[in-house]
């Protein structure tokens, strides 16, 4: 299937000479060698590919790249080299004009600290969008109206930005960018700014939004908790290059390089893993025979610790149609929340399924 978006060999120089610093860079050289020079080599090589329905996170620190590379997406930047392609069309065919019309129609941005028109009303500022595209007035007002409302703020469409909170701001942001239909959204940090309950609350509100819409969203954080709460894909970037693109799990589970490995170090294991992350699939079919309380693949770690709890033997997974494809001693979990994952060392006379069985009677 055509991805909605493609990169390939994508590269953004600031400087002079841009495309000998682009030979350069695909020779080897990094960012410090070419900064000495005076360029930036804002973003090296990127290839990726983003689905239809997909959240894609891009994170790194600060300075890694995520904005240039973002800006590239939707033809705001050009590129130094490489392509983008959206639906198949190469954005670098597209005239000035097709490319207003793209970011008008069909690709919406979200920025961290979204600007609203503070005499504008609230209703007013969700159709901006639609006005410039020239929607009728009262087209605009309802769809900015049902927008508002999947972004948790009906009744307050008469109000003055000033008389919301940052939240709600932000999700007024949101609301202009899902009122324009345009089904590729580009998130910059977009939730950055907010205090930590209510940036969780909007990435709740994001992904419950994202069962029904199915939006495809590029998705920029420099926080690695975020990314891997949202993300179905994370590209991880360090200094202007993606170090490693793959699922919470492959990255937090097998982590490309110490860079990575380094970054993963704070996060919170139990909140990111399945049971089919952390199961043992070398099972017999007669395994989960008992009756006792099962789990599924997608079960989270910490539902599977509680069952683990309830059981005095290993946790049986269960797939389709009930088959056996997995079980979770409870020595894995343990081990896995401290990044453990090879055979225990046993004693003599107390190996895995006997120190199961002691925990289960203590
Ligand atoms: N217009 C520009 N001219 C020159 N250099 C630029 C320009 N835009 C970005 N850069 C440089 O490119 C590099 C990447 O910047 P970028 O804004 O993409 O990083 P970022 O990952 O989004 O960082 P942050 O998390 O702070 O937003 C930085 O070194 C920045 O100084
Ligand atoms: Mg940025």
């Amino acid at each position: 299937m055509q991805p909605r978006l493609e990169t390939e060999h994508l590269f953004k120089v600031f400087g002079r000479r841009p495309d000998e610093a682009v030979r350069r860079l695909r020779q080897g050289a990094d960012r410090e060698e070419l900064r000495a020079d005076g360029i930036t080599a804002a973003v090296i090589d990127a290839s990726f590919r983003v689905e239809a329905g997909e959240i894609f996170v891009v994170m790194g620190l600060s300075g890694s790249g995520k904005s240039t590379l973002l800006r590239m997406l939707n033809g705001l930047l050009e590129s130094t080299a490489g392509s983008v392609r959206f639906d198949g069309q190469d954005l670098t065919e597209l005239t000035a004009r097709e490319l207003r019309e793209l970011r008008s129609k069909k690709i919406s941005m979200v920025f961290q600290h979204f600007a609203l028109f503070p005499h504008r009303s609230v209703r007013d500022n969700a159709a901006y969008g639609l006005a410039v595209q020239g929607v009728p007035r009262a087209e605009r007002e309802r769809r900015a109206d049902e927008a508002l409302a999947l972004c948790g703020l009906a009744g307050w469409e008469d109000s003055w930005p000033d008389e919301l909170s940052g939240g709600m701001q932000q999700r007024v942001g949101l609301a202009r960018a899902l009122a324009t239909d345009a089904d590729l959204l580009l998130m910059d940090e977009s939730f950055s700014a907010l205090d930590p309950l209510i940036r969780r609350d909007m990435q709740d509100q994001l992904l419950e939004l994202q069962k029904t819409l199915k939006k495809t969203i590029v998705f920029i954080t420099h926080d690695l908790n975020e990314a891997m709460r949202l993300g179905d894909r994370i590209a991880v970037m360090r200094d202007g290059r993606i170090v490693q693109t793959g699922t919470a799990e492959d990255i937090l589970l097998r982590p490309a390089n110490d860079y990575v490995a380094s970054f993963i170090q704070d996060v919170d294991r139990a909140r990111v893993l399945t049971a089919a992350a952390v199961m043992d699939t070398d099972v017999r079919g007669d395994e989960a025979d008992c009756g006792c309380e099962t789990a599924s693949p997608d079960t989270p770690f910490t539902e599977l610790c509680a069952i683990s709890a309830r059981l005095t033997h290993p946790v049986a997974v269960l797939g389709e149609g009930r088959a056996l494809v997995g079980v979770v001693p409870r020595r894995r979990l343990v081990g896995f929340l401290g990044d453990e994952q090879g055979e225990p060392t046993a004693c003599d006379d107390n190996g895995d399924k006997g120190g199961e069985k002691v925990i289960a009677r203590a």
